[in-house]
């Protein structure tokens, strides 16, 4: 059941280039410059003329949540809030008819997304699910969504669920965009060839399992981590750092790198290890700064780089890299080492990544 893995979770790991290509398949089909989810079709009017999108989630849902504000913003405009269900249900937020909420689950059972959903359906907000246990509560609660297809996902701490939900909003932003007007149809076509090049790009970042390992073997014994990024590798800063915690109990913080030095270069010394997420991208200069502010101060660096990136490399301690793409596809690829990372120091500390405790596949309970 395990497919020869020792655990679920480094099976669903590398399922990700398959499960990425499950949930584009019979949508994406860049050849013919086509780009279709069924589950949109009744709504795309009210997405289109939508005031405003609200994104709501919890976890690691919450953080696909937040790469999808980058992506709708770059290419819809259309102004996005990303909310945690269990906030939003209970301030009496504003939302009005002209509203499209994306609730965002994987189990499609958690009692805050789904308490979120009923009260932004009783203001009258159309309600998109973008779930993928398929007729779990919030899929039936929704007026219409996009199964993201991952498959079961049988560790607790989401891995393949989380690519499948960042790519199912990436197809809904392209085809947002495309019918807005605001993406044009050459850069839409051009974006349509290189998500379909991704599965196979996520493939290739795999191959780096055994150096990850071996760096893993020198940091397990850390008692902090942080991890910093800016733009669509900001929210895959807050994942590596929930990841590495659920499962290894080591203590870790997300930050957007600008943010450090407003408090946690603080931390920063010879025991603190610091993983950057500094790909080519528009970001990338600022990036290279906060790791010389990180390196002055003698943190450890672990950097996740594009393919080739000499700069970054004569700086860190380790660099991982990945293959390149368009900067808003790199979430895709760059949260894949740190799933990695997290996943062997878990198993070199002796815990149990499958089951890690005090926590549950489903949260059913608020
Ligand atoms: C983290 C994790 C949790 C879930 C969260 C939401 O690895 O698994 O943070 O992401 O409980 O769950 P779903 O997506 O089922 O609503």
């Amino acid at each position: 059941e395990k497919g020869g893995y020792e655990h679920f979770m480094l099976k669903e790991i590398f399922e990700q280039p398959r499960s990425i290509a499950d949930c584009m398949r019979g949508r994406l089909d860049a050849k013919n410059g086509r780009l279709v989810l069924g589950g949109l079709r009744d709504y795309m009017n009210k997405f289109q003329n939508a005031d405003r999108i609200i994104i709501t989630a919890c976890g690691t849902s919450w953080h696909a949540g937040l790469v999808a504000e980058y992506l709708f913003e770059e290419f819809a405009r259309i102004p996005v809030e990303v909310e945690y269900a269990s906030e939003f249900r209970y301030r009496n937020p504003v939302i009005s008819e002209k509203d499209f909420v994306i609730a965002i689950s994987q189990s499609g059972e958690t009692a805050d997304t789904l308490a979120a959903i009923e009260l932004a359906k009783s203001k009258g907000a159309t309600i998109f699910g973008v779930c993928n246990v398929v007729g779990s509560s919030i899929a039936r609660a929704t007026h219409a969504g996009s199964y993201t297809h991952a498959g079961p996902e049988i560790g607790v701490a989401s891995t393949k669920a989380f690519t499948a939900q960042i790519s199912v909003l990436t197809m809904m932003a392209l085809m947002l965009g495309y019918q807005r007007g605001t993406l044009t149809e050459s850069k839409y076509v051009q974006l349509l060839n290189e998500l379909e090049t991704i599965p196979g790009k996520v493939e290739r970042t795999l191959k780096m399992n055994p150096n990850i390992e071996a760096i893993s073997a020198e940091y397990k014994n850390a008692r902090n981590f942080l991890y910093l990024g800016r733009g669509y590798n900001f929210p895959v800063a807050l994942e590596g750092a929930l990841k590495l915690k659920e499962i290894s109990y080591i203590h870790a913080e997300g930050y957007p790198a600008a943010e450090m030095k407003h408090g946690p270069i603080a931390l920063i010394d010879e025991e603190m290890p610091v993983v950057f997420i500094a790909t080519k991208d528009n970001s990338y200069e600022k990036v290279v700064s906060n790791i010389q502010e990180v390196k002055a101060r003698k943190g450890k660096i672990i950097a996740v780089v594009t393919e080739g990136d000499t700069v970054v490399r004569g700086m860190a301690d380790h660099v991982l890299e990945v293959p390149d793409t368009a900067e808003a596809f790199v979430p895709l690829l760059s949260v894949i080492p740190l799933q990695i990372l997290s996943y062997h120091i878990a198993v070199m500390r002796g815990c149990n990544v499958d089951q890690p405790r005090n926590l549950a596949k489903s949260v059913t309970v608020e």
